[in-house]
C-alpha cells in the first residue's frame, strides 16, 4: 500500500464515521461516534504532517509547492480547532449539530484539494518507493501518538 492509498482509507473511514454520527438521533451514541471521529482526525492530521506532508515539504524545495503544504496545514488547524469546540459543548445542545456541519465542511472541502492537487503534485515529487515507505512511516507515527480518547487533545499536538 502506498501513502495515498492509505491516506485515502483513512479519509473514507472519517467519512464514514460522520455519516454515522449524522444517522443516529441518539446523544449518547453520537458522543461515542464524535470521540472516535476527534481521535481518528487528530492522530490522521499529526501523522500526515509527520510523514506526507514532511517529505513533501522536503522534495518540494525547488517545485514550489510550498504554500499548498502551509495551506493543508492551516486546514488541519482550523479542523483540530472545531474539534476542540466541538469536545467543549453539549452533543445535545441546540448548536452542537450545526457546528459539526461546519467540521464536516471543513473535512470535505480539505480531503478534496488532498486527493486531488496535492496528490497529483506529490506523485510527480516523489518516488514510488517512496510513498510505500511514507505509508508504513505514517501508520508508524499513528500508532506512536495514539493515547486513550479520553486525554486531552492537545497532549497530541506536535
Ligand atoms: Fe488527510
Ligand atoms: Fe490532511
Amino acid at each position: 500500500m502506498d501513502i495515498y492509498s492509505y491516506i485515502q482509507r483513512d479519509h473514507r473511514k472519517i467519512a464514514e464515521l460522520m455519516d454515522d454520527l449524522l444517522a443516529i438521533n441518539l446523544s449518547a451514541v453520537q458522543l461515542n461516534i464524535f470521540d472516535r471521529i476527534k481521535t481518528e482526525l487528530e492522530l490522521h492530521a499529526a501523522s500526515e504532517e509527520q510523514t506526507f506532508y514532511a517529505a513533501l515539504e522536503e522534495a518540494s524545495r525547488k517545485a514550489r509547492v510550498e504554500d499548498r503544504v502551509v495551506h493543508a496545514k492551516a486546514d488541519h488547524d482550523e479542523i483540530r480547532e472545531l474539534l476542540a469546540n466541538l469536545s467543549r459543548e453539549s452533543i445535545a445542545g441546540p448548536l452542537w449539530m450545526e457546528k459539526f456541519g461546519e467540521l464536516k465542511h471543513a473535512v470535505e472541502h480539505h480531503v478534496k484539494e488532498e486527493e486531488g492537487e496535492i496528490f497529483t503534485k506529490a506523485r510527480n515529487l516523489l518516488s514510488r518507493d517512496q510513498a510505500n515507505r511514507l505509508a508504513r512511516d505514517m501508520d508508524r507515527v499513528k500508532r506512536r501518538l495514539n493515547v486513550p480518547q479520553s486525554e486531552d487533545a492537545a497532549s497530541l499536538k506536535l
